[in-house]
């Protein structure tokens, strides 16, 4: 399989896009009109998972963003968190005969139906941010991703450490079902599998969302108090699961970050902000910042250039030790 890596650097966002309205573009395509210089204005249309956290919002900025620089008409739509929506969009989006389709997909699974017709209808899916289970890896052109397994091993290597190879961890999972939601998982625990001594207590979807993420902290919190356990650390699949934890953490009188290790993914500007006030303790960057590859990618398949069927972006680890000198480059 062809691969490419991308560094955080070079997925940097282009201009900052002042559209803010998140509905579903319902005009016709209608024929393609032409630039000023003769070239094509292409159509394509981004099925977006929702607007659950910080670096969802980035990543959807990026995409339009890139759009309006690069004078490509984006035919948006915003799913709030549910596949069928995802599959309706893309189904109006091959309908209106858009030039290529843009999907962040929810969850893995059940997406060949929709993947077989957009191919009968030669419209090239790009797959952003999450991947997908088919059969048959036609059905989509590229996918351009961080690698989650990596990610939440790179968490879990820090937190052994810091713990000492000894402690009781608490897991806020994402969106079940969802490719980052799993492999995170699989990657800490395959961090943790060298160190017996160190319990995953509790394990429970917080939804990507500061609010779940703080309601299922409170619950595990009263949970431990009950039974008399202790809480040494949360693992977060995301930032803003972490941040709403942090929330429910204050609520007890407890420190978190101090009294409770706190570790988390995405490399958001409120983490970096919440590691500087001392109650985050480590998050995993996920670059969100992937406009310019997608249309890079957009471009080169309508232009019948090949591109490699995986994009990497690589990503990078924080702490407390470096946040301070980290958050002013920090694009989202
Ligand atoms: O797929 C990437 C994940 O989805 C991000 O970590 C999370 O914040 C988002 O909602």
């Amino acid at each position: 399989m062809r691969r490419k890596i991308l560094k955080g650097t070079t997925v940097l966002a282009g201009a900052m896009c002042l559209l803010a309205s998140f509905c579903e573009s319902a005009e016709p395509a209608g024929p393609s009109d032409s630039k000023a210089g003769g070239r094509k204005t292409l159509t394509v249309g981004f099925s977006q998972i929702g607007a659950e956290s910080g670096w969802r919002t980035a990543e959807t900025r990026s995409i339009r963003s890139e759009a309006a620089r690069r004078g490509i008409n984006l035919k948006f739509s915003d799913a709030q968190q549910k596949q069928e929506n995802q599959i309706r969009a893309i189904g109006t989006f091959i309908a209106q005969k858009v030039d290529a389709i843009i999907d962040a997909p929810v969850v893995e699974a059940g997406w060949e139906p929709i993947l077989k017709q957009a191919k009968a209808a030669r419209i090239p899916v790009i797959l952003v941010d999450r991947g997908v289970n088919v059969s048959d890896d036609s059905l989509y052109t590229t996918l351009i991703a961080s690698d989650f397994v990596a990610e939440g091993k790179m968490a879990g290597d820090w937190l052994a450490k810091k713990l000492k190879g000894k402690g009781n961890v608490v897991e806020l999972q994402g969106t079940p079902g969802a490719a980052p939601a799993m492999d995170r998982k699989r990657g800490f625990e395959a961090a943790l599998k060298n160190h017996p001594d160190i319990k995953i207590i509790k394990s429970q979807t917080g939804d990507f969302t500061r609010a779940k993420g703080k309601e299922v902290m409170e619950a595990f919190l009263k949970a431990a108090q009950g039974s008399g356990a202790k809480i040494d650390a949360v693992y977060a699949h995301n930032d803003d699961m972490a941040l709403g934890a942090i929330q429910a953490i204050e609520a007890t009188g407890l420190k978190p970050g101090t009294d409770l290790l706190v570790v988390s993914i995405d490399g958001i500007k409120p983490a970096f902000e919440a590691m500087i006030a001392g109650k985050l303790n480590c998050t995993v960057e996920c670059n969100p910042l992937l406009g310019p590859a997608a249309f890079d990618a957009v471009e080169a398949t309508l232009a019948g250039k090949p591109i490699p069927k995986r994009t990497l972006v690589e990503d990078r680890i924080f702490d407390q030790s470096v946040s301070k000198e980290a958050i002013g480059s920090r694009q989202y």
